[in-house]
């Protein structure tokens, strides 16, 4: 009698492969990007370090900085073929329609795409990362009437973000905090778009149909979708003495509460600290108190009945919200941090490849033939 073997739905628990760029540890509740625990990058570095770190194992010194920060602005405009498929979008398309098409069109029209040598790909995701800024700016600014802001090449990564967003550089307290978000949403290790991207990978596909299908699979509210669910809880809430009652009936229809609960962390997101110190900056900047209110006391809420704690979704969507993003591009602000974390693991996966091809135990009909 054989014995059937066991499901792991979800391949929850489930080790897979190994990895070198990032280290995600419940039991300590610790997230290391190659080695160096996130909150002393978020304290120290910028995301442009970060970006670096991630792809090169190291961070940069002074001269590899600039050559790379060089050649980083200088590719940040984005191609007119490109913004045509952008406008040719009706203003109804989901912004993370948007970015994943405008992404497959910069993968359509680099006659390199099957350059899939470390360098060569390395160079395109300098590229992604350089250009999806443009890519979600654009989108936020058609959607207002606004013309487009070109790059500017003077500024730093989060600074030209914004300016292009919104037509001038923010505080130096809202540029920061908006850096400490690209830092910890760049890195996760096996989560479902990154394990999405290496699986395209494994079949040697090209980076930018791996980096398609992640921006496919972070989508999702269970997943990077998460962060613009919180801002509509938030706006269908409304004030923190409102959140048990409304806590109370989402639970009672079974609804999951967006920006709580995590695959791996089951005692809180390693990285919720950080974000939330930056989202109580932000709350000072704009005088909010109000959003820290709705914040606190939803958690709260959550603890007392279901004791699930937040992720990093959670912080980052208020803080979005008063930086000034609309919310429904909250995830593609995730996809311009998170390419270079899926770019990382794509030549991880290229490195050491194995076709990645489950199994799967049939329970269907049993066999039968045509009369
Ligand atoms: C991200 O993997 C990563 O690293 C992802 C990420 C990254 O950086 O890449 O960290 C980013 O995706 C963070 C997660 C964002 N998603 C959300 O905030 C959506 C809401 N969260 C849930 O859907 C849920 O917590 C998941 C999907 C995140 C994790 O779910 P699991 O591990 O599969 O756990 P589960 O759904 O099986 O839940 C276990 C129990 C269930 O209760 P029972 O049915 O067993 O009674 O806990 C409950 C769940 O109903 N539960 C929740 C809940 N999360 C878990 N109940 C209400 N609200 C929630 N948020």
């Amino acid at each position: 009698m054989t014995t059937e073997p066991e499901i792991r739905k979800g391949l929850a628990g489930v080790v897979v492969d190994y990895t070198a760029i990032s280290k995600v540890n419940p039991e300590t509740n610790s997230l290391l990007y190659r080695g160096y625990p996130v909150q002393e990058l978020a304290a120290s570095c910028s995301f442009e370090e970060v970006a670096y770190l991630l792809w090169n194992g190291e961070l940069p010194n002074a001269e590899q900085l600039a050559a790379f920060a060089a050649d980083e602005r200088s590719q940040r405009s984005l191609d007119d073929a490109v913004k045509r498929v952008i406008d040719e979008l009706p203003l109804t398309a989901h912004p993370m329609d948007v970015v994943r098409t405008a992404v497959s069109v910069i993968g359509a029209l680099d006659p390199t795409w099957a350059d899939a040598s470390p360098e060569g790909n390395l160079t395109k995701s300098v590229s992604l990362f350089a250009k999806l800024p443009a890519i979600v700016a654009y989108d936020q600014r058609r959607r207002r009437g606004l013309d487009l802001v070109e790059p500017d090449a003077e500024l730093g990564y989060s600074a030209n973000f914004l300016a292009m967003t919104f037509g001038e550089v923010p505080s130096k307290v809202v540029v920061d905090a908006f850096d400490v978000s690209m830092i910890l949403y760049a890195e996760h290790s096996f989560n479902a778009s990154t394990f999405t991207a290496r699986v395209v990978t494994s079949t040697l596909a090209d980076l930018y149909s791996a980096v398609v299908a992640a921006i496919g699979a972070l989508k999702g509210p269970l997943h990077g979708g998460a962060n613009e669910a919180v801002m509509h809880i938030f706006d269908e809430i409304g004030s923190a003495d409102r959140a048990e009652e409304w806590l109370d009936a989402a639970l009672a229809e079974k609804r999951k509460i967006m920006g709580f609960g995590h695959r791996v962390y089951k005692n809180g997101d390693s990285r919720v600290p950080t974000m939330k110190a930056a989202l109580d900056t932000l709350i000072v900047e704009y005088d909010a108190p109000e959003l820290g209110e709705l914040y606190t006391a939803l958690d709260d809420a959550m603890q007392n009945r279901k004791a699930i704690k937040p992720n990093l979704d959670y912080p980052s969507g208020p803080a979005y919200r008063l930086i000034g993003f609309d919310t429904e591009m909250f995830t593609p602000l995730f996809v311009a941090s998170r390419v270079t974390g899926w770019t990382a693991h794509i030549m991880e996966q290229l490195a050491s490849n194995a076709l990645i091809r489950p199994l799967s135990l049939y329970n269907g009909v049993p066999e039968r033939h045509l009369e």
